[in-house]
Parts: C-alpha cells; structure tokens; sequence
C-alpha cells in the first residue's frame, strides 16, 4: 500500500500508485456503508474540522458522515457566524482553530489556492473539498471509483468532459487524474467556456457535441457555474442547452453502454436533460454520491495513519534527543 502524502491538496501531487491505493480502500469502505452498523474506529480520538467559506450540499455532508463513520470528533464550522464576517483573515481563523489541536481540517475556499496556503501555516493533515477554479481532489477521486466499479477499469477510456471547463475546478482536477490513469481526455464546450492555453493540455478539444461524444465510454457533465461568470459567456440557457446539453439523442453518439455522470449541483434543462440524469440504466449520478463518503473515508483514513506515523517519528526524536 503506497500513500505518501501528508495533506491531500490536489491530484497534481499524487502518484498513480497512491490513486490506487485510495480507489482501493474505498471499495472496502463502499462494503461498510452499506451495512447497518457502518462504524470503525479508524480516526477515533482525532478531530476533524470542516471549513467551508463556499456553499456545499453533498460535499460537506459527505465529509461530515465520512468523518463521523470513521469515529473522528467533527466540528463543521459555520462561516457565516464565524469572524470571518467580520474581517478576520483567512490565515487568522486557520491559526485560531490550528490552536485548537485539530488533526484534520477540511477547506473549501473561493479562491484558488487559498487552501495550499492554508496547509503551510497550520500542523495537522488539511484536505482540499474544492478552491475557486483550482482542484477538488476527492470530487476526481470519487469519479475514478464510480468509473472503475461502472467499467471494470480505470485505464484506457475515452472520457468526454462537456460543459463549462473554464470555470471548474473538478473538470481540472479529473483531467490531472485521467491522464496519470492513462485514459484519453475530451473536452467539449463553448470557446467562450474553455480554459485559456487549453491547447497545451494534452487532450481533444471540440465545441461539437456529436463529434466530440463519438466513442465516449463515460460522458461527464459539468455544471453552468453562473456564480463564477461575469456575463457573455453564453448567448442564452436556451441555446446553450439546444448545443450543449446532454439529452438522449445526443448521447446516442457515444459508446451504447457509455455512463452519464455529473457531480452535482446540476441544473435540470440546461446541461442534462432531467429523464436522462434519472435513468438508472445510463446514469450513475446517484453513484457519484455514494462513492463520494467512501473516498472522503479512504483519503481520511490514509492521511491519519501518516499524521500518526510522522508524530511517532517526532516523539522518538524527542525521547534519544
Ligand atoms: C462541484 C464543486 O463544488 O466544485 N460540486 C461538488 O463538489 N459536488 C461542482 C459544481 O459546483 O458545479
């Protein structure tokens, strides 16, 4: 078993090989969960605070459950009341619950790269649950798991990403995860919606749905993230969902057993088609979910076995110093 980091803060950071140790540990968690009694006391004695200065349902209540199924003492901040609404810095608040001997703190942030600042002032394992246009580690993750238990394997598929690329961080952070699983990336949306220099990623750009979904064996959907856009990046919902948005007749462009993802929240009409987000037989979004609490188990878990291993080593020094 191979995973050596310390704080989880984007895929960039991870090896092939630590991937799959985490998909792996999470299939063995995906079995807990389903029981009745889904409890271990891998994190028990450890405190686990959720940060989120950015609005989040499943994300949060997945790391919330996550937490509390491993045994952890969770505390979800609520930013809202906190003093960051009255002008406290980001650093400050970190270095006041820092204070407080948390070992694992999960941030979501608007800005991107908030939370690998963040990580460097503050002495317990800090997860990344999302930062602006930057990364969402466990959102790839929980995609590669659905994948792999949907397809059998997570090498050597064409995976069609549609949608508002610009803007999404889990788009960035699963085209870094596909590409070290050696898949072959599609991007396809609007020019107006499509990353500057992405002509340097290494993958299909197309702003056709049809050419681009041809042969897809996953097409994931991404959300229009309204709340990051200035104006004009598109002509109209209308139109945009005419072009671009995934109905049963386009995806009959892709492979006939291809799987319909999205990681919510998603927008019924404007990128998927309500029917087809509902159709067991080719979406799997409800299994997004459910993988989602068994990856945030799976990253906790590692993270605490290293946080415990760097403080045995620590207090060995201390005791022959
Ligand atoms: C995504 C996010 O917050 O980046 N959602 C999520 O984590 N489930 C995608 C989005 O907001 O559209």
């Amino acid at each position: 078993m191979t995973f050596r980091a310390r704080h989880l803060l984007g895929i960039e950071h991870l090896a092939p090989e630590e991937i799959r140790t985490v998909l792996d540990l999470a299939d063995r968690y995906v079995e807990l969960n389903r029981r009745t009694v889904k409890r271990t006391d891998a994190l028990a004695g450890l405190t686990q605070i959720n940060m989120f200065f950015e609005n989040s349902t499943r994300t949060q209540a997945s790391f919330e459950l996550a937490g509390k199924r491993l045994g952890a003492d969770v505390m979800n901040m609520s930013v809202a009341q906190s003093s960051v609404k009255k002008g406290e810095t980001l650093i400050d608040t970190a270095l006041t619950l820092n204070a407080m001997h948390p070992d694992l703190l999960v941030v979501r942030h608007p800005q991107s790269g908030a939370v690998n600042l963040l990580a460097s002032k503050v002495n317990c394992a800090v997860l990344n649950a999302g930062d602006g246009k930057h990364e969402h580690p466990t959102q790839a993750l929980l995609d590669a798991l659905t994948i792999r238990r949907a397809k059998g394997r997570i090498q050597r598929l064409t995976v069609a990403i549609c949608g508002d690329i610009a803007h999404s961080r889990v788009a960035r952070s699963n085209l870094l995860l596909l590409g070290k699983m050696e898949n072959r990336v599609r991007l396809i949306g609007p020019p107006t919606l499509m990353p500057a220099g992405v002509a340097d990623f290494g993958c299909e750009v197309y702003d056709d749905m049809q050419a681009g979904l041809e042969g897809a064996d996953v097409v994931m959907m991404l959300r229009l993230q309204k709340e990051r856009m200035d104006g004009g990046f598109i002509p109209s919902e209308r139109e945009y969902y005419h072009r671009y948005g995934l109905d049963a007749e386009k995806l009959t462009h892709a492979k006939p057993d291809a799987i319909v993802m999205h990681p919510g929240p998603m927008n019924r009409g404007v990128e998927i088609d309500g029917e087809l987000a509902d159709d067991i037989n080719r979406s799997v979004i409800q299994d997004q979910v459910e993988m989602g609490v068994a990856v945030r188990m799976a990253c906790m878990d590692l993270l605490a076995q290293n946080l415990r291993a760097e403080r045995g080593r620590a207090a060995l020094g201390e005791t022959y110093a």
